[in-house]
């Protein structure tokens, strides 16, 4: 059997919740493939435009996270994968989040759907590690259930689906240069002062409480990121001019997608998105970057 899947790009951290926040995001994602073989073996094409990404089953994002499927299940059953990228690989909205969660939830279709998706995200983020070095959920979860995503807990892995306000719209700029998310974490301090952190997690709390009363007000208020956007910020040309246009444009809020180089921001109505994707398009015009922008429904 065979079957054909599409996993959605996302924007992961979402300001303050650094790896325990993310949404799903529309018109970008993957194209996957999967075939049941039976030589026992995950086998990957090589990817279309992307061949210095690795087609080894153990080293490749999507043949990690069925691995670990398998394991789990005691299967041996083999795979023909065949990805169709259209997330550049460090990117900053979940590339190697939407192969492995691809991945998975093919495969688990195929096997007569042995998992629930909560358990899938769990598979998927395995393939995380193999890209980052580093178990993160916060892109897997919103790519394998869709919509708004809350990783409580990690261990074990807690994973909660939220609504968003109807009207709540994000724009996406993404900068056509490679970050590693691997290199962007690495970055990082391991220590938070305790004063950031009182002010962090307030945000993320103020955050949480305006999507669920579709509070645009309280939702602009605590998108802010004290910890970790400072830190990276260096890494993403124009930041800071592209900050300052899209607030002025009047975005709820503006912060890094995941580890970059892509940058968002949240609108309250598809009007103020498209303002906002035009401000963004000024800032960049003036540079000789490439980019391109994505105006999506949260
Ligand atoms: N939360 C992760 C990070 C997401 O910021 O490193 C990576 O896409």
């Amino acid at each position: 059997d065979s079957i054909k899947v599409f996993a959605p790009g996302s924007v992961s951290n979402v300001g303050c919740g650094f790896d325990i926040l993310g949404f799903a995001i529309d018109g970008i994602g993957d194209e996957m493939i999967l075939s049941e073989n039976d030589l026992n073996k995950i086998s990957i094409k090589p990817i279309e435009g992307y061949e210095n990404l690795p087609t080894e089953a153990s080293k490749n994002v999507a043949g990690v996270a069925i691995q670990a499927m398998l394991d789990d299940l005691g299967s041996n059953q083999g795979f023909d994968i065949e990805i169709h990228k259209n997330i550049k690989p460090g990117s900053g909205i979940g590339s190697s989040s939407a192969s492995a969660a691809g991945a998975v939830v093919a495969a688990n279709e195929l096997l007569g759907k042995p998992y629930s998706r909560e358990q899938l995200v769990d598979f998927a983020m395995q393939g995380e590690v193999a890209a980052s070095g580093d178990a993160h959920a916060d892109n897997a979860a919103p790519t394998v259930l869709g919509g708004f995503c809350i990783v409580r807990a990690y261990d074990p892995l807690d994973v909660i689906q939220i609504e968003s306000p109807k009207d709540l719209w994000c724009v996406v700029i993404h900068p056509q240069i490679e970050i590693k998310t691997k290199e962007a974490r690495e970055l990082l301090s391991a220590q938070v002062d305790l004063k950031k952190a009182i002010r962090q997690w307030g945000n993320v709390a103020g955050l949480i409480s305006g999507l669920h009363q579709s509070d645009y007000n309280l939702i602009g208020r605590s998108l802010e990121d004290h910890i970790v956007e400072k830190q990276r910020k260096i890494l993403i040309p124009e930041f800071d001019n592209l900050k300052q246009a899209v607030l002025e444009a009047g975005a709820l809020g503006c912060s890094i997608s995941g580890s970059g180089p892509s940058v968002f921001a949240l609108a309250n109505g598809r009007e103020t998105a498209d303002v906002i994707a035009a401000a963004m398009d000024t800032v960049f015009k003036r540079t000789d970057l490439d980019y391109k922008i994505y105006v999506s429904k949260v």
